[in-house]
């Protein structure tokens, strides 16, 4: 089923010019419930990128569609593919987090939604409408870069004040606002500082707040906490979840942290090399990653490398490069044939170690502890399988492990992934 939106919206600036003080009275009116329904489910949906469009009970035309949607969307740069073909379709009040690694394309795919960058192929709708072409001004997203991109010459609640004004919102209104919103990122006493006053993490909370303080129905945040400091980020993220929520604003937020990435997100994408490995929800991809890089990057699981072996009847296993055998499940299908070439992944979470003796997971190897990292709510230990390869697990609290210790190690088979290498 497809969500409802209005095909030619108010442009913000008419709608808030008319009525800026609240959100309610953003969301007052029918064609407002309808613009603001809220959908749940996010997927790659290359083959039908368009709406149908019908009546209201007004006679003004609405559409059924996504709120961003992305198809086949490629980005080059000098010969070099750095977005191959993108699909994505999120409907409006989604929170999708965007995850990869370095390089892998998550500017670049916010710079081509938000207008400074244009595709060299492919479709991209912003509430029903095509905006390739349309220049950035006039896409009316909310953007926070990865560089700030703050006014130097402006200061604090100037750099606040612009977006406001250009929505032509009145002075006193504009005011409020920016004070509420520098409250909110902890930015109280700093309104008449010039920009080059400021740290790093000072000028990535006014870039936030000024991405906030417009409150877009379209939000693009790139990194926007990196930054900060821990107990500032915690507190940010409840902020910035509870703002989406009262807004039903579409946000896409690239982060590196994938417990950010966890905290927030209704909807997950990994993007490897220019293209997405996997898009779901964000318990789901945490429980059933597609990849091993995925499994790798969203939980950082342990991967291991070896052949398949065993059967449904009896049980899979990876035979290790060093002969271990350990068990797992095959992700989605058997291999293509016994011995195949394969990899198997482990969320150090669902790693059980004990001193010696039964096994509560059945089976066990012999391991001996590498490196033990305590963390606080818990301790990461490094182990050595017996054979040599090499295993992550995490424990609840300080473990007590010391390094060289023998333990037997063990895991659920049905939590050990198993994904047969094809192309390596
Ligand atoms: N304007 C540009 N000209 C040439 N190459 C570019 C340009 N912008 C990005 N690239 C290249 O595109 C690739 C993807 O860059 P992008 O900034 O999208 O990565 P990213 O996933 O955001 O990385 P990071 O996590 O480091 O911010 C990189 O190899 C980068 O060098
Ligand atoms: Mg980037």
């Amino acid at each position: 089923m497809n969500s409802i939106s209005k095909d030619l919206p108010l442009s913000d600036t008419d709608e808030r010019s008319a009525c800026p003080a609240t959100n309610g009275s953003r969301r007052a009116g029918i064609l407002g419930l309808i613009s603001r329904t809220r959908r749940s489910s996010t997927d790659i949906d290359a083959a039908k990128p368009t709406q149908a469009s019908q009546p209201d009970a007004g006679g003004q035309r609405i559409v059924l569609g996504s709120e961003i949607l992305l198809d086949r969307v490629s980005k080059h740069f000098s010969n070099k593919t750095v977005l191959d073909e993108i699909s994505l379709k999120l409907d409006s009040g989604s929170f999708f987090a965007l995850l990869g690694p370095s390089g892998s394309g998550k500017s670049t795919l916010l710079n081509l939604i938000a207008g400074f960058e244009r595709p060299d192929s492919g479709d991209i709708r912003i509430r029903g409408r095509s905006v390739v072409g349309v220049p950035a001004y006039a896409r009316q997203v909310g953007v926070v870069f990865q560089s700030y991109a703050l006014f130097p010459h402006l200061n604090v609640a100037e750099n606040l004040a612009y977006p406001l004004r250009r929505q032509g919102i009145r002075s006193r209104a504009i005011h409020a606002r920016v004070n509420r919103m520098l409250e909110l990122v902890r930015l109280g006493g700093y309104a008449d500082m010039r920009i080059t006053q400021l740290s790093g993490g000072q000028q990535q909370r006014v870039a936030l707040a000024r991405a906030l303080v417009a409150e877009p129905d379209v939000l693009l945040m790139d990194e926007p906490m990196a930054a900060l400091d821990k107990s500032l980020r915690d507190d940010l993220q409840v902020e910035i979840k509870q703002l989406q929520q009262s807004l039903g604003a579409t946000i896409i937020y690239i982060t590196h942290d994938q417990r950010e990435a966890l905290a927030l997100a209704d909807q997950i994408g990994v993007l490897n090399e220019g293209r997405f490995e996997q898009v779901g929800d964000a318990v789901s991809i945490y429980a059933r990653p597609a990849s091993a890089f995925v499994a790798r990057f969203l939980t950082g699981a342990s991967v291991l490398n070896g052949r398949a072996g065993g059967s449904a009847a009896d049980g899979w296993y990876l035979e290790d490069e060093n002969g271990a055998r350990l068990p797992g499940q095959w992700h989605d299908r058997t291999p293509s044939s016994p011995g195949a070439k394969a990899e198997m992944a482990i969320n150090p979470a669902l790693v059980k170690i004990t001193a010696s003796g039964a096994h509560p997971m059945g089976w066990s190897i012999d391991a001996r502890v590498a490196a033990v990292l305590y963390v606080g709510e818990s301790t990461i230990v490094h182990l050595t399988l017996q054979g040599g390869s090499t295993l992550v697990a995490r424990e609840p609290g300080a473990s007590g492990r010391s390094v060289g210790e023998p333990v037997r190690v063990g895991w659920r088979p049905e939590d050990a992934f198993l994904f047969e290498v094809l192309h390596k």
